[in-house]
């Protein structure tokens, strides 16, 4: 199911969270018990954040991993988009109750609303799925974009094998999540094609890391800088 926002410059559907609208309240429910928090340290840890950076969340959600950013580095720069409205008062909410400052800007990934070279950091977690093959380009050039000549991209989204087998635990199950649009969407996510994606929008990607969810699948973590940046 699909949700539109409209925008004075653009009207584009989205895929929210947890695939429908009126599900958006559980979405913390379920990162804690897909256990997608050692993600997200994972993905902080690669950042390498430093005091005075500042970073972009794309597809922020319910804001947990800014939260989480936000409390280990109390003195980067945090800001969250997203196009759910319902998600980002969460994001709010959740930041205010632990004393952060977060801005959080509601849009799309395939047309951020900031200067180029504005971030230090870009995170992107488990959103690339929700965008198709034209929405996926789009983002990366985006990303591209905003990104600092010396800044960092920290992806994280969904892997599979060929069959559309996760390999989750070992068990190599067949994702119900490969039918229907979004299984059309996660087939540009089996074996190295997220990696490739990213290396043909201009970047030097690291091979990928990838971690297995408490339940479901594995992660696939890719981390990636401007390409002609002199970064090794
Ligand atoms: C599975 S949730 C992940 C949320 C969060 N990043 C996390 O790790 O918990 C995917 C998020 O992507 C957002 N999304 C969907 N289409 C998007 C788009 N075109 N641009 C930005 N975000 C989008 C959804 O609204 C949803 O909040």
């Amino acid at each position: 199911m699909t949700e539109k926002l409209s925008q004075s410059h653009a009207e584009r559907e989205y895929i929210p969270g947890l695939g429908k609208n009126f599900l958006t309240p559980l979405y913390d429910v379920a990162h804690h018990v897909f256990g997608l928090r050692p993600i997200h340290q994972t993905m902080i840890r690669l950042a390498e954040l430093r005091d005075g950076h500042r970073v972009l969340d794309v597809g922020c959600g319910t804001g947990n991993l800014l939260r989480t950013t936000g409390q280990q580095h109390r003195n980067v720069d945090l800001v969250g988009l997203d196009p759910d409205p319902k998600a980002l008062a969460r994001a709010e909410r959740k930041a205010r109750r632990v004393g952060l400052t977060v801005r959080l800007d509601r849009g799309f990934a395939q047309e951020l609303p900031y200067r180029e070279g504005s971030f230090d950091r870009v995170f992107s977690s488990l959103m690339l799925h929700h965008l198709d093959s034209a929405s996926r380009e789009a983002l990366l050039a985006e990303v591209r974009r905003v990104l600092r000549p010396d800044g960092l991209l920290v992806l994280a989204d969904p892997v599979f094998d060929e069959h559309g087998h996760d390999h989750g635990h070992g068990r190599g199950r067949r994702q119900a999540g490969m039918r229907g649009r979004m299984g059309e969407q996660m087939r540009g996510n089996v074996g190295d094609a997220v990696s490739r994606r990213i290396a043909a929008a201009g970047f030097t990607v690291e091979p990928t890391r990838t971690m297995a969810l408490r339940i479901g699948g594995r992660v696939g973590i890719e981390l990636a800088h401007p390409s002609g940046s002199g970064r090794k």
